[in-house]
């Protein structure tokens, strides 16, 4: 047999070497072509999942999710209504299925939600007496906690518990336990999950009185010798209307308290709606009206939409050191929950992909806020 010259054998797999990193390199200067690379050194980015992306049956999202994002939280699968429909009886099928899905695509998973007031199932609604609530709560946290201490990044411990002006919203939790019931639950889960972060969701705890009020719960626990790891601010938000300015006081009160922040269900409303937040109990009547762009959005929408999400991102990433995760609350519009809420049957637009799963102008410029800076930053002299 022939023997081939050592150097063409050199030539040759450097060329393959050189031809296989130009190919790699595909859009920008710096080499980054998805969300959750280009953010690798700022904050997570993460996305809401449905059950059938978490079992990977929708195929344009088992391509998508794991490309572009590096944290997720399950939209509905870990609410209690799900994880726990009867009474000391669980239903981990689909929390587990999530929890392979993170470790499979090197995702990280925030659990949503321990404690919160909606998605109750129907038994844990109609408790009467408080030992009996005070063992369905204990039960609850302790049991899922533990199952996936070490397993899941971090949870959101509790959801939504402050009303707009920042005293405590009513329900069921409070009228059982007080006004503890938020130090007791974040204790429990310490005690169950050591190796797990913990947060406070909620939504317009941005807003300056309702911050307060979460501040002072934050607080609260902190003063009570129970960790609090983060706050999540859910982030559900109105065109042309970012509160900027309330959301950079926000990131600077809750850090100065010694805890990550966190933007946790992200999406820009594009249509016309009277209140702000996410009050899930509140429904408006549909009405032609309010579903203006069922054939398409407008370009200038789009634009609008796509500058929104520029100057948020960027206020973003002038506090990344404070910020550990940015999730959005679905992966294309087509699945966005403002399809149905608060008026049923709209066609919404709120995320960076829309309905085929393609990248909208909104995505290219929160894209290129780093690779174009970074592109920048690698300029030979
Ligand atoms: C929503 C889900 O997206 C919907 O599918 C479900 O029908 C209702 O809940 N705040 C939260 C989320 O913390 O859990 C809510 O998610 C949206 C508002």
């Amino acid at each position: 047999m022939k023997r081939i010259p050592l150097i063409w054998v050199t030539a040759v797999s450097i060329s393959v070497i050189l031809f296989s990193c130009s190919s790699s390199k595909k859009v920008t200067g710096s080499g980054a072509t998805t969300l959750r690379d280009a953010y690798k050194n700022d904050f997570l980015i993460g996305t809401a999942l449905n059950s059938q992306q978490i079992e990977e049956k929708d195929s344009n999202a088992a391509k998508l999710v794991p490309e572009q994002f590096s944290a997720a939280t399950p939209e509905n699968i870990m609410k209690a209504e799900i994880i726990h429909p009867q009474w000391g009886n669980y239903n981990f099928d689909l929390a587990d299925k999530m929890i392979a899905y993170g470790k499979k695509h090197n995702i990280l998973i925030n659990g949503h939600t321990l404690i919160w007031h909606s998605q109750l199932p129907a038994y844990a609604r109609n408790i009467k007496d408080v030992d009996s609530f005070k063992t369905f709560f204990k039960d609850h946290i302790t049991t899922i906690a533990s199952r996936y201490n070490g397993k899941i990044y971090s949870w959101d411990v509790v959801n939504e518990a402050l009303n707009e002006d920042g005293t405590m919203r009513k329900s069921i939790f409070l009228d059982k336990l007080g006004d503890d019931f938020v130090t007791e639950a974040f204790r429990l889960a310490q005690k169950a999950a050591p190796n797990t972060n913990l947060y406070y969701n909620d939504y317009n705890i941005e807003q300056p009185k309702k911050r307060a009020g979460a501040i002072a719960l934050i607080k609260k626990i902190q003063a009570a010798g129970v960790r609090i790891d983060g706050v999540g601010i859910q982030g559900h938000w109105h065109l042309n209307k970012i509160p900027l300015k309330e959301i950079e006081e926000s990131i600077q009160e809750f850090s100065a308290l010694g805890i990550k922040v966190m933007f946790t269900e992200l999406d820009i409303e594009v249509l016309k709606r009277d209140f702000q937040g996410a009050d899930v109990s509140q429904r408006v009547a549909s009405n032609p009206e309010l579903n203006p762009y069922v054939n398409g959005l407008p370009d200038s929408v789009q634009l609008q939409l796509a500058n929104d999400y520029e100057n948020l991102f960027k206020l973003f990433i002038n506090y990344k050191d404070k910020i550990d995760r940015v999730t959005f609350w679905g992966v294309s519009d087509g699945q966005s929950w403002l399809n149905g809420w608060p008026v049923r049957g709209r066609t919404n637009y709120p995320l960076l992909f829309d309905r085929q799963y393609k990248p909208k102008p909104a995505y290219y410029k929160v894209l290129e806020l780093k690779t174009k800076k970074n592109a920048e930053q690698q300029k030979p002299f």
